[in-house]
């Protein structure tokens, strides 16, 4: 049998992983810059979560959702402080698809309504209504398409509130920041007026925080840089370091009621005991702390580098824009530099997610790198 070839790869296979560095089956060591899509919050293979985890394996990796599982309160109790969002109760599952097919799904039950409100250029994942409120028509089936959605401009209250009147509408669902789409972000009176305006006409505010969130922003969800009070929040990539993991915030203003959702994997005691094992690490290095910090050094350093056109995103969800397409300078970095980097659907954007334990001396090696792979280009390019 062969794999589904869905992906196309780079020619890399790592085999280990620590901290801010990857290893491949040839001994190469590669700086990590984007923590396998802004996965890695905590750093690859930190010590105390890996016993952590084989601590829990051996006690007990698995059992169903119907007996008690004191480890998904605990993971409650400790995420609703870390976050300070102490007023919400979690539903634990396992991808990010998953958190916001789980978020929409709770704002239809909620309002009784169907439609959704996305906006251009979002990506919520590859499940039904998640794909469906996606604005990529290209990994949209003909089923996924028949959702009700309207794709509107970001920023654009108008045409938000002009939806949101016809009172057909369950939810609006945003980005705190955008990640696929290229760290295109709303602004703060945005946000501020979705929320008003949602609560205007009945329907839930959903943040997606599946990439956004966890520190990366340098506050625990980007939503609290603008003071507002969401419905529904969805997290995963950050919250396991690697380990499957995802789930939503609901606002202890909506009820629960049994079989409402459901799921057989999620929030298993592996899961608990790795998300728990993150917010710990996340505490005691003070790694939201890190992120600030390391961003303050990172955007001033870049400034050294004359042809980037602009620096976009928060914290440790950083986009780096040039006015040409970044796939030839990301394969310089990976093959020439060893720098892993990542893409969006902006093909002049370069994406840089690394795990939040990241060091500046990191960063100078990035930019001293960056600034040798664009001198070698453009002098490739002027010898031709
Ligand atoms: C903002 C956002 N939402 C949802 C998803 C989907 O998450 P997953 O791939 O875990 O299903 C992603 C993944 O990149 C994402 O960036």
């Amino acid at each position: 049998m062969e794999l589904f070839e869905v992906y196309p790869l780079y020619d890399v296979t790592p085999v280990s992983a620590k901290g801010c560095y990857v290893i491949d089956n040839l001994g190469q060591k590669y700086l990590d810059l984007y923590g396998g899509h802004g996965v890695i919050s905590i750093g690859h293979s930190h010590k105390e979560y890996v016993s952590a985890l084989s601590r829990q394996l051996g006690q007990m990796g698995f059992y169903s959702n119907s007996i008690k599982n004191p480890l998904q309160e605990a993971l409650a109790h400790k995420l609703g402080k870390v976050s300070k969002c102490e007023d919400y109760n979690l539903f634990l599952c396992n991808s990010g698809a998953e958190a916001n097919e789980n978020a929409l799904k709770m704002a239809s039950f909620e309002t009784g309504k169907s439609k959704i409100i996305a906006f251009e250029k979002a990506f919520h994942g590859r499940t039904s209504a998640a794909v469906a409120v996606t604005d990529n028509p290209k990994i949209n089936a003909p089923l996924n398409s028949q959702h009700k959605v309207a794709f509107l401009p970001l920023n654009d209250e108008i045409a938000v509130e002009r939806e949101l009147s016809k009172n057909d509408v369950a939810a609006v669902i945003i980005e705190g920041i955008q990640g696929v789409g290229g760290l295109n972000e709303g602004s703060g009176d945005f946000f501020r007026s979705l929320e008003k305006l949602c609560k205007k006409y009945g329907a839930m505010l959903i943040l997606d925080e599946i990439q956004s969130g966890y520190g990366r922003s340098g506050k625990f969800f980007s939503f609290q840089h603008h003071g507002i009070h969401p419905d529904i929040i969805s997290m995963a990539k950050g919250m396991g370091n690697g380990f499957p993991v995802g789930g939503i915030l609901i606002s202890n203003s909506i009820n629960a009621s049994y079989g409402m959702l459901g799921t057989t994997f999620g929030g298993n005691h592996l899961a608990c005991a790795a998300a728990l094992s993150v917010l710990d690490i996340i505490e005691k290095e003070q790694l939201i702390d890190n992120v600030r910090e390391v961003s303050r050094h990172f955007l001033k350093r870049i400034k050294e580098i004359q042809n980037i056109k602009s620096v976009k995103g928060k914290g440790l969800m950083m986009g780096i824009s040039f006015d040409f397409p970044v796939s030839e300078l990301r394969k310089a970095l990976i093959f020439d530099e060893h720098i892993f980097t990542g893409g969006s659907s902006d093909p002049n954007l370069l994406r840089l997610l690394p795990p939040l334990s990241i060091g500046t001396d990191e960063i100078d090696r990035f930019v001293d790198a960056l600034k040798r792979v664009l001198t070698r280009i453009s002098n490739t390019k002027n010898s031709i």
